[in-house]
């Protein structure tokens, strides 16, 4: 049987590829970050894709890169920010795994992503864009989300045990192990 992926998504600075590392490291399991592939592939930074060739032509290299994710059987995925809004991704997702939903309260997105500058989306006024972003996102990450993990004063390690054990109440979960 096709191993399921644990495929961690949410706003940035809600510890995705961190914790994802620590997660996949736990339990043994590949690590695959859909920013570092987009990156790897395009031989660029995220910022530079974004001022050179702009915002669509690297959400359709995050396309392929979530597509790329979602084939190796058994991963756990750390997803950009913005990826779980793309319905196309998510149903590629939610074919391949189970979708972990990481929050963490505005004041700590700040302080975790400082002044945005490798971040495209944050550089001009992180604090009016998390604002703005999170509360157009907020809705569309819940609806994708099988299970949900607060970040906020938690470290990795923190998170990682709490991913675990919101797996082990997930229905979903347990019913495709
Ligand atoms: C984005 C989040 C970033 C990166 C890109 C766009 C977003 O990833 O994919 O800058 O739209 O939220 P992180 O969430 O890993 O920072």
């Amino acid at each position: 049987m096709k191993v399921r992926a644990i495929v961690l998504m949410g706003f940035m600075g809600t510890g995705k590829s961190e914790v994802g590392r620590r997660l996949a490291q736990r339990l043994g399991r590949a690590f695959v970050d859909t920013d570092q592939l987009v990156e790897e592939r395009a031989g660029k930074r995220i910022a530079a894709i974004f001022s050179d060739e702009g915002e669509p032509a690297f959400r359709a290299l995050e396309r392929a890169a979530v597509a790329d994710a979602a084939g190796r059987s058994g991963a756990v995925i750390a997803l950009g920010g913005g990826a779980a809004l793309d319905p196309q991704n998510v149903r590629c997702l939610r074919d391949a795994g189970i979708l972990v939903y990481l929050t963490a309260r505005p004041e700590i997105i700040l302080s975790r992503v400082g002044d945005g500058a490798h971040r495209p989306l944050l550089r001009d006024d992180p604090r009016a864009a998390v604002t703005r972003l999170l509360a157009e996102r907020g809705p569309v990450y819940a609806a994708a989300a099988d299970v949900t993990v607060d970040t906020s004063e938690r470290t990795a390690e923190e998170v990682v045990g709490e991913i675990q054990q919101a797996l082990a109440r997930s229905e979903r979960w347990k019913s495709s192990t």
